[in-house]
């Protein structure tokens, strides 16, 4: 890691306004109305600060342990074990717990299909869905400790299955269904998964979508798998392997309502989830079961100012990533919300989707990511003018850096100019939230995530390690462990300890650039790695390049996250063909435009759909270091059509030229 802070900077997604960034002067105190009766009050710093694991004590109490913890918590570095000793289910946290507590009729989800079918859950009707589920899979042979891959749409029988997992403990993997046959492949293998839950397909823009094909594709090689439990909801023909396929509908609603669940350890595995790291291989980050759930209902609670009995809330994330796990499925269940769950994209069948469903069913709580925000923005103003949004009183955001101008809009044309907007920084690797601001305690400043939430111990520092004054910047890094913390990498923990805890001494790197302003409030800047955000969805460079060379057309690729006006970052590769196809590209324009679409194509189906370069630019030559390392720096301000910098340690600083030459051929 050589990059330095300020060049950290530089890779951040909305580096472009970065000095005016430190400079935003506006601010929003929570009104005095709003204060009086929120959920989280200025104490919670003070016995946070006071009693650090007292305080996560205090919070784990709020679930239902079924044995109590003898130790908080064992911290061999950089190994943690939460609430040790303790049992408890995570389902029924979720679930049968608030239905003994009297509110079986309160509805759990409110579920909304891109077709405007419509499905209501009730806490009660859930609790018999997820028994039912459970006992469904133990038919199908799954028990504790087997694992489960999950690749469904948004569709209840999601929420449903991951909560029957919970249950048996038998830790599920969820991959996102925008992801390749290949892709679900290698996260089935890496994890063993004995079942797979799937479905014929989801809706998409308007449109049914597969998905059992990607799973055929992909459990031809997967030995592991014994079952594919596949749920009908498009209706679509779907090729069957007897003996290995089993219809949701065959084997689910027959099965008793009633399961008695275990207690698990609070340290016993409750998800295993991919993300991309800097080297090609995805990351399956470990989640346990008492410190996350404690965290993700904590969070859930204070953030968001949850108020269960009146509050609607929705997250629009897809399942498939961290946040819909913590925030669609384990924090808004154990706390026992009425949420909205939508099946499909903003603008179908038109651009005020997204707005309907707040009016028609008066959400409170609304959690999305700065892309939506901005394309909403894009869209204009009179989109959401058309609908009533006046029940919304709190508005968040996640996955991205959102930049000021993104924030008052979403705080005045959506929060109509009342309600807090909370930036809240977290990775999958963290569980959960871990720097936000508290509505109803702090002032707001647009663009910042501001401050470590109570219980939460957050630094910036430079190069050395040391912590930067205000005013400073360098590397974000937690000094504590926290109750939702990644356990390790499954089956790699040497490759946790060093991704995590070897860059700095006793500290974890979250691998982004921060700085802290005069306040000592913090400006999330990006990521320093070579991991790159489009959309919030987190992409590596070295995946996307191994895709590219995987092509018999392409000799050598290099790519980089260019700054995106909405998307944060996009994709530019820069690629280098073989012989034959080179000499084609290189005489005919046409036949150049269509080796560029032939090889974005290859990328969206060898990883999916997210992660189809923007541009593809054939060159000559890249430009590398005398070692042979790429500069990726250099191809960035290529892609962003700055200057070159400093191009002195190139082993071949005419190489350049030749790049600039082959500009000609974008996407
Ligand atoms: C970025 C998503 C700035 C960051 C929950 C982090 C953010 C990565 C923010 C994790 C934010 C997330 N401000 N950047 N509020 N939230 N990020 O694992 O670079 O999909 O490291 O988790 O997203 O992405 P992940």
């Amino acid at each position: 890691m050589t990059t330095g802070a300020s060049s950290a900077g530089a890779d951040a997604g909305t580096s472009a306004g970065l000095s005016n960034l430190l400079h935003e002067e506006r601010r929003f105190p929570p009104s005095p109305e709003f204060a009086a009766r929120a959920v989280a009050g200025p104490d919670l710093y003070e016995r946070a600060a006071a009693d650090r694991l007292g305080f996560w004590e205090e919070q784990a109490r709020a679930l239902r342990w079924e044995r109590p913890w003898e130790r908080v918590l064992d911290w061999q570095p950089p190994f943690a074990q939460w609430f040790v000793g303790g049992q408890l289910n995570v389902a029924v946290n979720c679930v049968d717990r608030h239905v003994e507590a009297g509110l079986g009729d309160r509805v759990a989800v409110h579920w909304e299909g891109e077709p405007g079918d419509t499905r209501t859950i009730t806490y009660a009707q859930l609790k018999d869905d997820v028994c039912r589920a459970t006992n469904a899979l133990l038919e199908l042979g799954v028990r504790k400790g087997d694992r489960v891959a999950i690749y469904l749409p948004m569709v209840p029988e999601a929420i449903v299955t991951m909560l029957a997992c919970a249950r048996l403990g038998a830790p599920h993997s969820v991959v996102f269904g925008g992801f390749s046959a290949e892709a679900l492949r290698s996260r089935i293998d890496d994890a063993q998964a004995k079942l797979v839950v799937t479905s014929d397909g989801g809706y998409r823009r308007g449109k049914a979508s597969a998905l059992k094909p990607a799973v055929d594709e992909a459990v031809a090689q997967t030995p592991s798998v014994e079952h594919v439990l596949v749920v009908r909801r498009t209706g679509g023909e779907v090729a069957w392997t007897e003996g290995r396929d089993v219809w949701w509908d065959d084997v689910v609603p027959r099965q008793s309502a009633e399961h008695a669940a275990e207690a698990h350890d609070s340290e016993h595995p409750l998800y295993i989830l991919y993300t991309s790291g800097t080297t090609g291989k995805p990351k399956g980050i470990l989640h346990t079961s008492g410190g996350y759930l404690t965290q993700c209902a904590y969070t859930h609670r204070n953030v968001f100012d949850l108020q269960p009995e009146t509050d609607v809330y929705w997250c629009t994330a897809d399942i498939g990533w961290v946040t819909g796990h913590s925030y669609i499925v384990y924090g808004p269940l154990a706390n026992g919300a009425t949420q909205v769950v939508y099946e499909g994209t903003p603008d179908t069948p038109h651009k005020g989707r997204w707005w309907e469903i707040v009016q028609k069913y008066g959400v409170t709580i609304l959690y999305t990511a700065p892309t939506a925000i901005r394309t909403c923005m894009k869209w204009g103003d009179d989109v959401p003018a058309q609908f009533d949004l006046s029940s919304l009183r709190v508005l968040g955001s996640v996955g991205e850096p959102i930049n000021p101008e993104a924030w008052v809009w979403y705080r005045r044309t959506i929060g109509g100019d009342r309600t807090p907007v909370v930036d809240t920084w977290w990775q999958t690797e963290t569980g959960a939230i871990m720097i936000s601001p508290l509505p109803g305690v702090t002032a707001t400043k647009p663009g910042s995530a501001q401050v470590a939430l109570p219980g939460v111990v957050a630094d910036v520092v430079d190069d050395t390690g040391a912590s930067v004054p205000d005013g400073g910047g360098g590397y974000l890094v937690l000094r504590e462990p926290w109750p939702s913390m990644l356990r390790t990498i499954w089956g790699d923990d040497q490759r946790y300890v060093d991704t995590y805890w070897s860059r700095f001494e006793a500290m974890y790197f979250a691998g982004d650039g921060a700085k802290k302003d005069e306040d000592g409030d913090l400006w999330l800047l990006g990521r320093v790695d070579d991991v790159m955000n489009v959309s919030g969805h987190r992409i590596s460079t070295t995946e996307v390049e191994s895709a590219l060379v995987s092509h018999p057309k392409v000799a050598e690729a290099a790519v980089v996250g260019a700054t995106d006006p909405t998307t944060g970052q996009g994709i530019v590769a820069f690629v280098i063909l073989r012989g034959a196809a080179a000499e084609a590209a290189a005489e005919d324009a046409e036949a150049g435009e269509a080796v560029v679409q032939e090889l974005r194509r290859h990328v969206a189906k060898e990883i999916g759909p997210i992660a189809k370069p923007r541009q593809v630019m054939v060159v000559a030559e890249l430009p590398k270091t005398r070692s042979g390392k790429i500069m990726r720096r250099l191809l960035r301000d290529v892609a962003e059509n700055r200057s070159l910098g400093d191009v002195t340690t190139l082993a071949d600083p005419t190489v350049m030229n030749l790049i600039g030459q082959g500009l000609g051929s974008g996407s």
